[in-house]
């Protein structure tokens, strides 16, 4: 007899990356039970829309359920857990962005430290057979050499954000260790695509350019980043959801940020490894959108990375995959979703 495929729980469904990942694993016949606070910190009803989109995809009847609450609701993310007896639980909830953990702080501390424990407690109490989460690249803070690799140090953060998903990485290590639960953080860098986050550079260009708007262009264009195309990231993690970590039987003491001797603990950086220079981004969105920008440079923010350029080889080697859309095509295909979506 076929035996049923294990349920997937993501937190942080109706966002970029969560919506976009259950739209994959119920292509594949997942079931996948999607959890969301849909709160303000950008269009609530953008995120109802993806959610929206998750409901078209043709198995969303028979294998998707959504609830509608916060992680940091110990008691109802308890419920959840008892009810569906999820085996994979793939965390991407948190209060993302680097300036905004200036303005609001304790969002930070509720969501991704608060929320991501409550998270690490269901997955101790319900036996989860492997948990994923949301690390980011900020955690190597300001560190000039590059590619960054996992083994780099990360210990010197410069945002809040990035200083409570460094958090989740060391409270990710300490669960998997004491309680025996595989884990694997991915450290995303600079993730882009259609129905992408409106508070991030490339949806705000996007806006900018096709309402002939000043782009405010910071550090006077002298960034760069390492964008990475949302279906490769998608692909990544999907991957990782079928393969948990296990403890390295190699301790490799070059790489003991990702070679735990004695926890199913593992971080893969999830990167395209292909620098892009602000303006040199900018340009290509022109050309995609067929309008021109109007730039106004300004001063580097406070807590903003200059450079960010990820070292792969861990990932490939775990899950033979390795993020290769090319910024070319995945900015055709962002400004494509982009011309539809502002025309609709
Ligand atoms: N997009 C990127 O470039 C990027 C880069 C590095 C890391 N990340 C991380 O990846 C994850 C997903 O990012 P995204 O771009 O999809 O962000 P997103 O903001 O679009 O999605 C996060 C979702 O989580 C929800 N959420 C926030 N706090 C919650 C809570 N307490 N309880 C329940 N739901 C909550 C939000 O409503 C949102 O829909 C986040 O953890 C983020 O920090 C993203």
């Amino acid at each position: 007899m076929k035996k049923d495929k294990p349920s997937i729980l993501i937190t942080g469904a109706a966002g970029f990356i969560g919506s976009a990942l259950a739209i994959k694993l119920l292509e594949e016949n997942n079931h996948v039970i999607g959890i969301d606070n849909i709160n303000n910190y950008y269009s609530t009803s953008f995120k109802k829309e993806r959610l929206s989109n998750i409901i078209k995809s043709p198995n969303s009847s028979k294998y998707w359920n959504f609830h509608k609450i916060s992680i940091e609701n110990k008691n109802q993310i308890f419920n959840i857990f008892e009810k569906y007896r999820p085996k994979i639980v793939v965390n991407l909830a948190a209060q993302a962005g680097v300036r905004y953990s200036l303005e609001n702080p304790e969002a930070y501390i509720k969501s991704n430290l608060v929320g991501f424990f409550n998270i690490l407690e269901a997955c101790k109490s319900f036996d989860v057979e492997n948990f994923i989460y949301a690390s980011s690249s900020s955690v190597y803070g300001g560190n000039k050499k590059v590619p960054f690799k996992e083994n780099d140090s990360s210990n010197h953060p410069i945002s809040l954000y990035a200083a409570t998903k460094r958090s989740n990485e060391l409270m990710a290590h300490s669960y998997s260790h004491l309680y025996d639960i595989p884990s694997i953080g991915l450290r995303f860098f600079t993730v882009y695509g259609p129905w992408g986050r409106p508070d991030m550079a490339p949806m705000i260009f996007a806006n900018a350019i096709m309402n002939q708007l000043p782009i405010n262009i910071f550090n006077f264009g002298k960034m760069k980043r390492d964008f990475t195309y949302i279906d490769d990231v998608v692909e990544s993690i999907k991957r990782c959801c079928f393969k948990p970590a296990t403890v390295s039987n190699t301790f490799d003491k070059f790489d003991p940020e990702n070679s735990c001797s004695f926890a199913k603990h593992r971080i893969f950086n999830v990167g395209n490894s292909k620098p892009v220079e602000l303006e040199i981004f900018i340009e290509l969105l022109e050309d995609a959108l067929g309008k021109k920008a109007i730039k106004k440079y300004d001063e580097l923010q406070k807590g903003d990375v200059i450079s960010t350029l990820s070292d792969t080889s861990l990932l490939t080697k775990w899950i033979d995959f390795t993020p290769s859309t090319s910024i070319q095509d995945g900015i055709l295909y962002f400004a494509k979703w982009f011309e539809n979506y502002y025309e609709h």
